[in-house]
Order: structure tokens, then sequence, then C-alpha cells
């Protein structure tokens, strides 16, 4: 089982070059210390929609290096994808390895025991790459990490937006179902929603 210390220590071990299917080209890899320029960039370019739907801590290169800084430091794993060629960062997708206790206590009222066996997953797009298919194209590459950190099921980090009709469709599309709703503070609603990790395709 990978650890996230080995990771941070070889980016390699997770890397991988993906098509996008109209010719171009993005590697899929963990975040590393290089990248707080690159990664500020992504978060500026956010839209005010992207915002409210991925909410981040900030937006700027002070958040981008908090989060390099972070590497190998808690429990998360940053992986982002990076366009070939540009070397534009044009997502970031978020592994937490451990639980908040605010999830655990949702998903029990929903009948549901989160365990160590369980993963939270965020991800975020830039704008120009939303709604083409690319969080399709790179999901399994995220449910392969997850399964090489022994995790076998996967929840979304903080829910999904009741009204992010995207976001919950994709997550739909890779089979997660949803166990549970609930009220942000701000008084929106959302979706709290799970996925059993299928065995790993043969080779
Ligand atoms: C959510 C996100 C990661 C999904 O990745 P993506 O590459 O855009 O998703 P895909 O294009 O692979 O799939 C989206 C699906 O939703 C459908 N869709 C698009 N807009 C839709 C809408 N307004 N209502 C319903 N379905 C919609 C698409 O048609 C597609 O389904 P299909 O393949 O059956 O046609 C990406 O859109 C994103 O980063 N959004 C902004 C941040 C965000 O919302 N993150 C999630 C926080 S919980």
């Amino acid at each position: 089982m990978l650890t996230l210390a080995e990771v941070a220590a070889e980016p390699a071990l997770l890397t991988r070059r993906v098509g996008l299917g109209d010719g171009t080209e993005v590697v899929f890899r963990p975040l590393t210390h290089a990248d707080a320029e690159r990664l500020a960039e992504f978060l500026r370019e956010l839209s005010p929609e992207s915002r409210r739907f991925s909410t981040f801590g900030g937006y700027d290169l002070a958040f981008a290096r908090e989060l390099c800084d972070a590497i190998a430091r808690y429990d998360k794993l940053r992986l982002v994808l990076e366009e070939a060629g540009s070397g534009r960062i044009v997502g970031l997708l978020e592994l937490a390895l451990d639980l908040h206790p605010s999830d655990i206590a949702r998903y029990h009222e929903a009948g549901i025991a989160l365990t160590a066996a369980d993963c939270r997953f965020g991800p975020t797009l830039a704008d120009d790459h939303q709604g083409r298919g690319v969080g399709t194209l790179v999901f399994p590459l995220v449910a392969d990490v997850a399964r090489r950190f022994g995790r076998t099921r996967i929840v979304l980090w903080g829910g999904v937006l009741a009204d992010n009709a995207r976001a919950v469709r994709f997550y739909e599309k890779q089979g997660f179902r949803t166990v549970g709703a609930f009220t942000e503070a701000d008084g929106t609603r959302a979706l709290d929603m799970i996925l059993d990790l299928p065995a790993p395709p043969d080779d």
C-alpha cells in the first residue's frame, strides 16, 4: 500500500498521460513543491461559479503555497492535471485520506459507517476544461490512486451543492449514489454521495 511520503518522494509513481480526445494531452500527477505559482494561476482564474461549487481557503499565491507546503504533512493527496506542452494547471483533484468527524456523523445518520477504508474526494477543473468529458476521463485514475492507498469507497469532500447539476450528473456517471442531504451554513442544500470502488479492470 502506498504512503503519502512515498508519493512525495517519487511523484512518478502516480504520474500518467491522458489524451483528451481532441489531440491534446494532460499529465495527471501529484502536486509538487514546485507548483505554487502555477497552482495560484489556476486558482486565480476560477470563475465565481466554480468558486461557489468548489470553495477553497484562498485563490492566490499564499494559499497555493499553503497547499504545496501541506504535501505529505497531513492526510491530503492533491493531484493536478497539467496541460502537456504549456505546463498550465487545468485541474486539481483532491483526496483526503482521513475522515472528518462531521462527515462521519452525517453518514452515520444515513445508516453508513465510514471506516479507514473510506476517503474523501473533491475535483475542480479550470472553467475552460469543464463539461468536456475531462472529469470522466480522469476519474478512473483517481479511483486507482484511492485503491493504491487501500481505500474501497469514496465519499464527496463536503458533499456537492444540490444545484450543481453538472457535478451531480458527473458523480452519478462514475457510480456514486446519493445517501443523504444537508444544509450548508448559508442555507444551500447539499448532497452526500458515496461510491463503492469497483474491482480494478483486468490488464
Ligand atoms: C464537476 C466537474 C469536476 C465534472 O467534470 P467534467 O469534466 O466537467 O464532467 P464531464 O464532462 O465528464 O461530465 C459531466 C456530465 O454532466 C452533464 N451536464 C453538463 N451540464 C449539465 C447540467 N447543467 N445539468 C445536468 N447535466 C449536465 C454532461 O452532459 C455530462 O454528462 P454526459 O456525459 O452524460 O453527457 C467539473 O465540471 C468542475 O470542475 N466543475 C466546477 C467545480 C465543481 O463543481 N466541483 C465539484 C464540487 S462537489
